[in-house]
């Protein structure tokens, strides 16, 4: 599970993040929006910067800008692990991954749902994870464009054919407890949730993830 704050409430954060890391989530996924590659504004560099310190969760960093080899290495500084940039942000893709490799941080390659899964093909060896977003990318709360879990399964299978069992898949956009069990019998790996988790009790909703996962 990788819940996304976006859906969280600000003036609690510290308080959700603990609950998160009691519950036992072990990754945060944190979506940077510019305005520009989204037309939604979230929040960027102070945010992961200060939440940092305070916890040892995995910080997910979904880069959802315009050219984000401008920004890979302050956001590797601010505390990332891993982060994921959009495939159709940037005319240099395979800059992106070495920046990030650069970084010592883990590298990921996001999908929109209308981008084919053939066109990442050229890169998956070099990379630990594809985000294949299951919404359009912008906000959070949408509903789920089921198509998508096509893409994974492709993904899944080719990326399976060619040996690369170590790669992590993971989704992202109106997933809930009702339809996590189709990502994983499509062959994710990685949860992300926004408004599934941090809609009432952050507790009661982990907990009812955990009995599909
Ligand atoms: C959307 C973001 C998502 C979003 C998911 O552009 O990338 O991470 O927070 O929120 P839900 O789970 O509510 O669709
Ligand atoms: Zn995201």
């Amino acid at each position: 599970m990788s819940p996304s704050i976006l859906s969280g409430d600000f003036w609690r954060l510290g308080e959700q993040i603990e609950e998160l890391e009691k519950d036992g989530v072990e990754w945060l996924h944190i979506d940077v929006m510019d305005g520009i590659f989204v037309s939604s504004i979230s929040y960027g560099m102070p945010i992961i910067k200060s939440i940092r310190p305070r916890t040892s969760m995995f910080f997910d960093v979904h880069l959802m800008i315009t050219e984000p080899e401008r920004y890979i290495k302050i956001f590797a500084e601010c505390g990332a692990d891993l982060i994921d940039f959009h495939f159709e942000s940037t005319k240099h893709v395979q800059e992106c991954i070495d920046l990030i490799k650069e970084q010592g941080k883990k590298v990921g390659i996001a999908i929109k749902p209308d981008t084919p899964v053939v066109e990442i093909l050229p890169f998956v060896e070099q990379v630990d994870m594809i985000l294949v977003m299951t919404v359009n990318p912008g906000y959070g709360g949408q509903k789920l464009i089921p198509e998508c879990f096509d893409k994974v399964r492709e993904l899944r299978t080719i990326t399976d054919e060619m040996g690369l069992t170590e790669l992590a898949i993971e989704v992202d956009g109106g997933i809930n407890s009702d339809n996590v069990s189709i990502a994983l019998e499509a062959g994710a790996n990685v949860i992300v949730a926004g408004s599934a988790v941090f809609k009432d009790s952050i507790t009661e909703n982990i907990n009812k993830f955990n009995e599909k996962l």
